[in-house]
C-alpha cells in the first residue's frame, strides 16, 4: 500500500513486512528517509531524519541561504552530478552546450492503481500493483525524469525504474542511467555477490565494504557468469535464519553494473542498472529512455526469507503465468551422451531407453541442422541435416511422441558461423567493425540483434522450425560473449547504443516467439549459466544452470543460485561419472538427489547403463514424479551451507506445511563422524510428522574387498562374479522411518540414523561415503496414519 502525506511531502510505501519512505526535501530534491522493517503509517516522520544545525565542514552548500544542507551527505533517490554530491551519480547527462550539470527537482506525483507497462521490456507484473510515479525536472535543461516504485506487497518486494524524457528543443546525451539509488546508514554491511565463470557459476563471495567504491559488472553483452546481476547487503549478525539483509536483482540480460560506495560519513550508496561503461545514448527532443526494472527486497529474518521473497516474486510475477505451477517434465538430453555424433537410429534407441526409465521429454541438442558435425559450422541454418536425420524433425518428433514422450529441440539463434548459408548470404548481419578482423568465440560470430531485418529473419526461421513438427520444448543457447561492438546500421554518435539495442532486439524476438508459441516450454541457456537473470526468466520459465553436471561442484553452484532464484527455474541433470567437467566420481543417488532439488533431467549415454543403474534410475524418476509439485514448487530453505560445513542441507516445504523433502548432502566421509540433529524451524510445531528416508541403493563396488563384511556371502572383489553382481544387485541403504512431533523437530531437530564410524556396518548405520546424500520425505500424519505403510 502507498500513502502520500501531501502536507509533509512524504510517500510511505508498505509491503507485508517492509516500509520504504521517501520525502521531498526542502530543497525539492527527492530524499530517502527509510527502507527496512515495516513502520506504522501513523508516526512522526521527523524522527527518521538526520538534520544538521551547523554546516558540515568543507562541504558545498546547495543553497547559499542554507549552509547546513549539502547534497553530499543527503540520502537521495536520484542523485546526479554537478551541485555538490561527489558520490557516484545515478544518472549522468551531457547537455547540448557541453555542460554536465543537472539538478532534478520534485515536480509532481501520482499513485497509480495498476503498474504501467513499458513495451519491449521484461518486468515484474501482476494485478493491481500499486505504483508511485514521481516526476522530477531539471529546470535548466528541461530534462524530465519519472521514477516508478511498485509495491508487490505479498512478496515484500519493491521494484523501481526510471524513465528519462527530453522535453528540451535540443538533443541530450545520456551517459549513465541506472535503475536505482539507495542511500543507507552503514550498519557494518558486507556485499555478497554471486560470481564465477563457465562451469563454476554463482559462487558465493562476501566482502566488507571499505571506504571507496566497490563495483561488480559485466561488459560482455550478457549478464554473465562472472557476476550475477543480483547482490545482497547484510550486516554481520545476518545468517540464513536471522538478521538484516537487503537484496537487489536487475531484470536485465545485458551488461550491467552494481555499485556500493562508502563515503567518509559511513554512509552507503547502493546502485544498479545498465553498465555505464561504453554506454551513451542520444535522446532527441520528445524522445524518452526507459531503464530496466530493478527488484529490491528487505528481510530481518536472514537470507532464507530474503531468497523466499525473491522466489515468490519470480514464481508469481516474473514467470509466464501459464507455467506458474505447471509440472516441468523429466527430460532426457542427448548432449553429454552423443555430442555431435548421432543419427536417427541412435537417437531413437536412446529415446526408447529413456522412455523405459520413465522420462517424459526427449531433447535433441546441438548438431541436428545444416552441415553441423562440430562447432565450426552451420549456426544460423535452422533446417535439418538430412544426412543425420533423413526423415526430418517432423518424423523424429512423431516417433518420439509415439513412444509416449514429448519432443524438444536446441537452437542458438543469436549466432552464426562463417561456414554457414546465413553468413554467406548476409555477412553484414554480424556484429563487427568493417576494418578489423573479427574475434571468434567457439568459432562463431554474434548476429546484430539491433537490426530489425535480423529479428524478422530469426522470427521466420524459428517459426518455420516450430511449426514443422510437434515441438513442445526449446533450449535457447548462447555460447559466446560479444566483442567488436560496431553496427553499420548505427551512426557514429549512436554506436554507444548497440549493447542495449542488442538486448532490446533479443527481447523483441522472444516476445514475438513466446506469444506465437505459448505452449512451448523454453529453457534459456548460455554455455550453462552465462545469462542467468530475471530478464531471461520473464520470457523463458527455466534456465540451464551450468554445464557442470558434477554433483559435488553442483552443491556450490545450486546453493549460490538458490539465493536469488527458486528451484523451479533451475535445470539440473544427472550425468555420467566420472563427470565430463572435473572427472570426479560421485554416487548415482547423489546425482539424482541434488537434481531433484531442481528440474530433473538425465544427460548421459543411457544405452550403456548397467542393470543396476537402470533399476535405480527408474526408481528415482518414479519418486520424483510422485512428488513433482513439492520438489519443483515447494518453498525452498537452505539449512547448512557447503561453503561452511561438510554437509549441505536443503529443504522444500509445501505451503501448508503438511509435506516436505529434506536433502542431506555430504562433502567428504570423515573419520569418527559428527552427530546430527537438524533443526527444522520451517515446520509446524502443532503438527506431527512422519519422516521416511527415500529408498536408496549402493553399488557393491563401494565396499571393494570389504564387501564380505556387508554381505553374508564371501566374495572376491576382483572376481568376474563380483563384477556381474555389482552391476545388478541393489544394496539397500539403512532404513529410517520415524514419527516425530513438530515442536520437537523445530526445537530439538531431526535425528537421522547414526553415521558410519569405522566400527562396523548394519542396516541401522548411515553410510554416506564421499559425496553421499540422503532424501527424507516428511509428511503430517494423524493418529490413524501413524502405523500405516508409507507410500513413497
Ligand atoms: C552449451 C550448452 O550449455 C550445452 O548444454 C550444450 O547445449 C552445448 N552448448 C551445445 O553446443
Amino acid at each position: 500500500m502507498i500513502k502520500a502525506f501531501i502536507q509533509e511531502r512524504i510517500f510511505h510505501l508498505q509491503t507485508k513486512n517492509t516500509s520504504y519512505i521517501i520525502k521531498v526535501l526542502p530543497s525539492k530534491h527527492l530524499g530517502n528517509l527509510y527502507y527496512g522493517k515495516k513502520l506504522d503509517f501513523d508516526m512522526d516522520y521527523n524522527n527518521l531524519e538526520l538534520k544538521h544545525k551547523l554546516e558540515v565542514g568543507s562541504q558545498v552548500a546547495y543553497d547559499k541561504e542554507d549552509k547546513t544542507f549539502t547534497l553530499n551527505t543527503a540520502f537521495l533517490e536520484m542523485p546526479t552530478f554537478g551541485k555538490g554530491d561527489f558520490r557516484e551519480p545515478m544518472c549522468h547527462f551531457r547537455l547540448n552546450d557541453g555542460s554536465r550539470i543537472t539538478d532534478f527537482l520534485y515536480q509532481n506525483f501520482q499513485i497509480l492503481e495498476d503498474k504501467p507497462k513499458f513495451p519491449k521490456m521484461p518486468e515484474a507484473f501482476g494485478d493491481h500493483i500499486e505504483t508511485l510515479e514521481i516526476e522530477l525536472v531539471d529546470p535548466v535543461s528541461s530534462l524530465q525524469v519519472n521514477l516508478y516504485y511498485s509495491c508487490f506487497e505479498d512478496s515484500d518486494i519493491i521494484t523501481r525504474r526510471v524513465v528519462v524524457m527530453n522535453k528540451a528543443e535540443a538533443p541530450v546525451i545520456i551517459e549513465k542511467v541506472l535503475s536505482m539509488n539507495l542511500d543507507l546508514n552503514n550498519d557494518d554491511y558486507s556485499l555478497t555477490s554471486f560470481d564465477g565463470a563457465w562451469i563454476k557459476e554463482r559462487q558465493i563471495n562476501q566482502q566488507i565494504i571499505n571506504p571507496g567504491i566497490l563495483k561488480i559488472d559485466s561488459k560482455k553483452g550478457v549478464s554473465s557468469a562472472d557476476h550475477n546481476p543480483f547482490v545482497v547487503l547484510s550486516n554481520p549478525y545476518c545468517n540464513e535464519h536471522q538478521g538484516k539483509c537487503y537484496g537487489f536483482s536487475l531484470i536485465y540480460s545485458g551488461s550491467f553494473e552494481a555499485v556500493v560506495e562508502r563515503n567518509p560519513y559511513n554512509q552507503i550508496r547502493m546502485q544498479m542498472g545498465i553498465n555505464s561503461f561504453d554506454f551513451y545514448w542520444e535522446l532527441l527532443p520528445d524522445q524518452s529512455f526507459v531503464s530496466p526494472e530493478v527488484v529490491l527486497t528487505f528481510s530481518d529474518q536472514g537470507y532464507n526469507r530474503l531468497s523466499q521473497n525473491l522466489h515468490d516474486l519470480i514464481k508469481n510475477h516474473i514467470i509466464n503465468p501459464d507455467f506458474k505451477t505447471k509440472n516441468r517434465p523429466v527430460l532426457f538430453n542427448n548432449w553429454e551422451a552423443t555430442m555431435f555424433d548421432f543419427n536417427q537410429r541412435k537417437l531413437l534407441n536412446l529415446a526408447k531407453k529413456a522412455r523405459q526409465l520413465g522420462v517424459e521429454l526427449f531433447v535433441l541438442d546441438d548438431g541436428w541442422f545444416g552441415q553441423r558435425n562440430d562447432d565450426t559450422s552451420s549456426l544460423g541454418d535452422w533446417f535439418v541435416n538430412q544426412k543425420k536425420l533423413p526423415l526430418g524433425i517432423h518424423k523424429l518428433a512423431e516417433r518420439i511422441n509415439r513412444l509416449g514422450m514429448s519432443f524438444g529441440i536446441w537452437v542458438e539463434p543469436e549466432m552464426t558461423n562463417v561456414d554457414s548459408e546465413l553468413y554467406k548470404n548476409h555477412p553484414d548481419w554480424v556484429i563487427h567493425h568493417p576494418q578489423r578482423a573479427c574475434s571468434f568465440g567457439r568459432n562463431q560470430l554474434v548476429l546484430d540483434m539491433s537490426k530489425p531485418e535480423v529479428i524478422d529473419y530469426l522470427e521466420q526461421a524459428l517459426t518455420k522450425l516450430f511449426t514443422s513438427a510437434n515441438i513442445e520444448y526449446c533450449k535457447w543457447d548462447m555460447n559466446r560473449n560479444i566483442t567488436d561492438l560496431y553496427s553499420d546500421s548505427l551512426s557514429p554518435k549512436d554506436q554507444g547504443k548497440l549493447s542495449h539495442l542488442y538486448v532490446i532486439g533479443l527481447y523483441d524476438l522472444l516476445d514475438r516467439l513466446t506469444k506465437r508459441f505459448p505452449k512451448i516450454l523454453f529453457e534459456s541457456c548460455a554455455s550453462g549459466g552465462n545469462r542467468f537473470d530475471l530478464g531471461m526468466l520473464y520470457y523463458m520459465p527455466q534456465i540451464w544452470t551450468s554445464d557442470n553436471t558434477d554433483a559435488f561442484s553442483r552443491y556450490f553452484i545450486q546453493y549460490g543460485t538458490y539465493f536469488g532464484y527458486p528451484q523451479s527455474v533451475v535445470g539440473a541433470h544427472v550425468s555420467d561419472t566420472p563427470s565430463m567437467q572435473v572427472l570426479r566420481k560421485t554416487p548415482l543417488e547423489t546425482r539424482f538427489n541434488l537434481s531433484a532439488f531442481g528440474l530433473l533431467g538425465y544427460e548421459l549415454d543411457i544405452s550403456l547403463l548397467t542393470p543396476f543403474e537402470k533399476k535405480v534410475i527408474k526408481k528415482q524418476i518414479a519418486f520424483y514424479k510422485a512428488h513433482q509439485q513439492l520438489f519443483q514448487f515447494g518453498e525452498l530453505h537452505r539449512l547448512a551451507s557447503p561453503y561452511k560445513q561438510n554437509e549441505m542441507h536443503l529443504m522444500v516445504v509445501a505451503p501448508d506445511k503438511t509435506e516436505a523433502m529434506l536433502g542431506i548432502f555430504q562433502s567428504f566421509e570423515q573419520p569418527n563422524a559428527e552427530f546430527n540433529k537438524i533443526l527444522l524451524p520451517m515446520l509446524d510445531e502443532k503438527k506431527t510428522y512422519r519422516i521416511v528416508k527415500r529408498d536408496q541403493y549402493f553399488n557393491l563396488e563401494m565396499f571393494g574387498h570389504l564387501v564380505k563384511h556387508a554381505l553374508p556371502i564371501k566374495l572376491n572383489a576382483k572376481a568376474m562374479f563380483f563384477h556381474l553382481l555389482k552391476n545388478r544387485y541393489l544394496f539397500k541403504t539403512e532404513t529410517d522411518d520415524q514419527i516425530v512431533e513438530g515442536d520437537v523437530l523445530v526445537n530439538n531437530g531431526f535425528i537421522p540414523k547414526q553415521k558410519f564410524m569405522g566400527t562396523g556396518y548394519n542396516d541401522q548405520i548411515r553410510l554416506m561415503g564421499d559425496f553421499g546424500s540422503r532424501i527424507y520425505y516428511i509428511r503430517e500424519v494423524n493418529e490413524n496414519e501413524k502405523n500405516e505403510e508409507f507410500k513413497l
